[in-house]
Parts: C-alpha cells; sequence; structure tokens
C-alpha cells in the first residue's frame, strides 16, 4: 500500500465548530497543513463564511453543528467559538463521542471545565486545552535548559502578556461570552508559570482592573507561590503597549524567552540563556508553526490513555488556578 494512503487512512478527521478571526487566520491554515490530522470540514452561524472557507479548504461545510457530530467522519471536534458557550459546545460534542481540541480558555468557571473534564473521562474520549505556544520548539527549548540544570533551581517566574484595545464589538469585551483579560490573555501567562513550576500554586494574590466604560476585566496582575518555594509575577490586560514574554530566574542563570506566547510562523523567536559566570547563549530557535505542532502533538494524545489523563489533569490545575485569581481579586474589589 501507497504509505501516504496509510497514513491519510489513520490521520483522525477533524470537525472545526466556529470559523471566526482565530480559526480563519492560524488554525484552519494549521489543520490543513498538519500531517498528522486530517481536516474533514467546519461549520459556523454565518453561510456566507461557512461557504467560502469551506472553498478555500476544501472540505465539507455543514449548516448545523449537529450535522457534523453525526458525520462518521469527524472523530475530533476543534472548537473555536467564543469561551463562554464552551461548555455548551463542547459537551455536545463529547457526548456525541468525539474528542474534544478546545480552544483557551477551556470555559469560563471552574465548575463548567470540571464537568467537561468528568464527561470526557467517562465517555473516554480525549479532552485538550490549545495552549499552542507549549507545543513550539522555544517553549521546548525553555523547558529543556530547565530541566538540563542550566540555570539550576528555578527561584522565581515572571510573564507579561498584553496588547492596545481591540474593536468595541470585540467578543472579548462581552460578559456573556466568557469576556474578560483573564480568560483570554491572563490564561497564557498563568499557564506557563503552571507548566514551569509543574506544581499548582498553595497561594494566589491578584488584582484585576476594568477600564472605563468596558463590562469585563481588561487587565489583572497575580503573584502566586508555589510549594516548592518558586514565585511567579504575571501581568496581562487590554489597552497597552504589545508585550509578549518570559523569564524564568534561577540560582545560576536567567532564561528570557521573547514572543513567548504569539508568534508569526516565520519568526526565530529571541529566547536565551543567561548564566551566572557570564556566558551566554542566544539559541536559535527555527522559525515553526506552533499551530501545526500542537495539532500533531494532540492526534498522539488521542491514542495515549496516558497522555490523554496528563492534558485532563493541566486543563483542570489550570481552571483551578484562573478560579483562584478571580477569587483572590473579588476580595480586593473586582
Ligand atoms: N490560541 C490562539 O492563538 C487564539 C487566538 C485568538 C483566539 N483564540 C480563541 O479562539 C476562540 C474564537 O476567537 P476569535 O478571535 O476567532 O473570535 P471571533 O472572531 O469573534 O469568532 C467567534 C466564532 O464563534 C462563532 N460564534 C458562535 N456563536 C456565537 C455567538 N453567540 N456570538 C459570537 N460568535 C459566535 C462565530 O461565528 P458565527 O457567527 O458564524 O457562528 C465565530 O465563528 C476563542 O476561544 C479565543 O479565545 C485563540
Amino acid at each position: 500500500m501507497n504509505p501516504l494512503a496509510q497514513h491519510e487512512k489513520l490521520a483522525p478527521g477533524v470537525g472545526v465548530w466556529g470559523v471566526g478571526n482565530h480559526a480563519q487566520r492560524s488554525t484552519l491554515p494549521a489543520l490543513s497543513e498538519c500531517p498528522a490530522v486530517r481536516l474533514v470540514g467546519l461549520t459556523t452561524r454565518s453561510e456566507k463564511v461557512r461557504e467560502e472557507q469551506a472553498r478555500k479548504w476544501n472540505c465539507k461545510a455543514w449548516k448545523t453543528p449537529r450535522d457534523m457530530l453525526q458525520d462518521p467522519e469527524v472523530e475530533v471536534v476543534y472548537l473555536a467559538t467564543p469561551v463562554g458557550l464552551h461548555h455548551e459546545h463542547g459537551l455536545l460534542a463529547l457526548q456525541a463521542g468525539r474528542h474534544l481540541w478546545c480552544e483557551k480558555s477551556l470555559t469560563a468557571s471552574l465548575d463548567t471545565s470540571q464537568e467537561l473534564v468528568e464527561v470526557s473521562t467517562e465517555l473516554d474520549v480525549a479532552l485538550c486545552e490549545a495552549f499552542m505556544y507549549q507545543h513550539h520548539p522555544q517553549f521546548r527549548q525553555v523547558l529543556q535548559w530547565i530541566v538540563d540544570g542550566q540555570i539550576g533551581q528555578i527561584r522565581s517566574i515572571s510573564s507579561r502578556f498584553g496588547f492596545p484595545h481591540l474593536g468595541p464589538d470585540d467578543i472579548r469585551y462581552v460578559r456573556e461570552l466568557g469576556g474578560g483579560a483573564l480568560l483570554d490573555v491572563g490564561c497564557y501567562p498563568l499557564s506557563a508559570a503552571l507548566a514551569i513550576a509543574g506544581e499548582e500554586p498553595d497561594g494566589v494574590h491578584a488584582v484585576l482592573g476594568r477600564d472605563e466604560g468596558y463590562a469585563v476585566d481588561t487587565a489583572g496582575s497575580a503573584l502566586l507561590r508555589f510549594p516548592s518555594g518558586i514565585s511567579a509575577l504575571l501581568e496581562w490586560g487590554f489597552g497597552r503597549a504589545y508585550r509578549n514574554e518570559l523569564e524564568v530566574w534561577g540560582e545560576d542563570g536567567t532564561i528570557i524567552a521573547e514572543r513567548a506566547f504569539s508568534k508569526p510562523p516565520d519568526l526565530s523567536p529571541r529566547t536565551v540563556l543567561r548564566r551566572q559566570d557570564g556566558t551566554v547563549v542566544d539559541s536559535d530557535i527555527p522559525p515553526a508553526n506552533q499551530f501545526v505542532h500542537m495539532f500533531a502533538t494532540f492526534a498522539g494524545v488521542l491514542e495515549a490513555d496516558a497522555a490523554r489523563e496528563e492534558h485532563r489533569r493541566r486543563a483542570l490545575r489550570q481552571a483551578r488556578t484562573v478560579a483562584a485569581v478571580l477569587e483572590s481579586a473579588h476580595l480586593t474589589g473586582i
């Protein structure tokens, strides 16, 4: 048999639910490019977008999510609707027996995230939250330097992600759609701190801010303490100059990752190791499409029980930490 045909046969079929800016710009191209998956089709309420995008990517256009979930070719649902709808949409996908690859944030509350994780466990299907940057060679290099002992014991993590305000009609400003800076951008520095510390914080102090005229939180800062003694200082927000960076400060050195979260596929993101002895390594990270890498990893998760469990554990850890930030911030006024 032609090995390519065999590969195509094995690649899981993916249905895309929600074809907004993100799917059009980043994930439909990545799903089409990634050899480990097979883009079967897409569904979105707008008929014009549905038909145009299905033509562009040479895939099916389902009129309704129900049609998609009845299509036997669809093994995985990749969900890119607004955060506030992820619970309802994700539940429908899981209950139809489909694996769920969900855009961040998984849902808008801890209870609803827990429910999705429980249902995915009961129905024995995968659930992965799409933090794409963790699949880029840059983040892997950061973790590798840490594992190799290049900076010694980690002392602290700091990270910032934010950008100017978006258009007033953006879903990120609509409370009912799960808007707000914490669920949209704050989730990135939080997820990075959790992945690097490798544990859950036992102390969280946070403040959230809301610019005048907005119905959702537009900024936040959090200070986390981890049981191992690591601390993390994280900031995020809309309505500020672009920043997108991560630093890990250890006993023997510091790692600095620029463009740590969002980056174009043709960029070699600057990633530096500065050792206490004065030596500096400016790593030559190859350009990579982090969405393609993410989907390839997620495809592998479908076959491996331990990896499925690990992704569920990460999603829950993330949801609990977001909830702890909210709880702390509510105490200070928002
Ligand atoms: N990982 C990343 O780099 C990244 C970047 C950006 C966004 N995201 C995530 O991707 C998701 C979508 O973000 P986006 O920027 O693509 O948003 P968007 O452009 O506003 O698209 C939202 C999508 O959801 C659909 N939708 C279904 N029900 C809706 C409703 N009641 N109200 C509004 N839209 C509804 C919209 O299309 P129809 O109206 O046709 O149904 C559209 O397809 C979010 O979860 C976001 O956090 C991730």
